[in-house]
């Protein structure tokens, strides 16, 4: 493997320490690292477009899963960055929508460039915005197990 087909891999010091949410970040990570691989393993080839869309669908799928799942947690909480957490997501969601709309007519490498951005997005998301809301989280959730 070269270090190029490395960049995308979910590394242990993603983690925020919440099992929940790291197990899911770790799974949108590695659904990542999958479409990426699908384009590395497409570069050649000229019907790659269907292993590519499906690939993306699954990360983007899971992305909104996991968005909703962190966003129903942010607000079940009462965490006051909420609102910023949240347009966030949508900013996020809102642009891959457009790429995967437009995934059938864009050429590899801009696919690859794609793929790098979402690597990025979610690792500096994983690595800052998610950890503002740690405190108030894991406070609600201990009090959840004490109730
Ligand atoms: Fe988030």
């Amino acid at each position: 493997m070269t270090k190029e087909e490395n960049l995308i891999k979910w590394d242990p010091k993603f983690k925020i320490g919440i099992p929940v949410i790291d197990a899911q970040h770790e799974h949108l990570v590695n659904l990542c690292n999958d479409f990426y691989q699908s384009l590395l393993k497409s570069k050649d080839k000229e019907n790659y477009q269907s292993l590519v869309k499906q690939t993306l669908e699954n990360c983007l799928n899971y992305a909104a899963t996991h968005f909703k799942e962190e966003e129903r947690l942010m607000k079940a909480s009462n965490f006051d960055g909420y609102r910023q957490h949240k347009h966030s997501h949508d900013s996020f969601t809102a642009k891959c929508q457009i790429t995967y709309e437009s995934i059938d007519t864009i050429s590899i490498s801009e696919a690859i460039k794609f793929s790098l951005f979402l690597y990025e997005w979610i690792n500096t998301h994983i690595a800052h915005e998610d950890r503002l809301y740690l405190p108030t989280l894991v406070e609600f959730l201990k009090n959840q197990q004490t109730k």
